[in-house]
């Protein structure tokens, strides 16, 4: 298993390293349904990328990935141990907690390391035409 790279005040704040889009518009959110236009998200252009989307009328907090597997995946952006952030862990095929407790999870949510009680809430997408449509229930 691996850490990410983070210094005690990053992990005593919970200073996540992955950032919402430079591109604001690349991704829009209606009746349930995210849609995030790959050709506008650069960050998520090579495995390891990540990008986090955080709005009011977004439901959920939201961690998108380009796994390790060449997937992308999505995530409930809200660590199960004490509801602090996650980041990708490149190389790894895991996303962990930003905080003290480096809570860390596989792909389908389940716990590897640390103190969080639960799974990982996963948000079911479809890659069509270089979009992603992910479900938020
Ligand atoms: S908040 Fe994530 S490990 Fe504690």
């Amino acid at each position: 298993m691996n850490f990410n790279k983070r210094n005690i005040f990053q992990r005593l704040f919970g200073v996540c390293i992955t950032q919402p889009p430079q591109d604001p518009t690349c991704w829009s959110f209606k009746d349930g349904l995210l849609i995030v236009d790959l050709d506008r998200t650069s960050e998520l252009t090579d495995p390891g990328g990540a990008i986090r989307l955080e709005r009011d009328d977004l439901p959920d907090k939201v961690l998108i990935i380009h796994g390790d597997d060449g997937n992308y995946h999505a995530f409930q952006n809200v660590c199960q141990h004490g509801k602090r952030h996650l980041d990708p862990v490149p190389g790894d095929n895991t996303v962990q907690c930003c905080s003290i407790g480096k809570a860390t999870y596989d792909y389908e949510g389940k716990i590897l390391y640390g103190s969080a009680k639960d799974k990982l809430k996963i948000f079911p997408l479809d890659l069509d035409e270089g979009k992603l449509f992910i479900n938020i229930e």
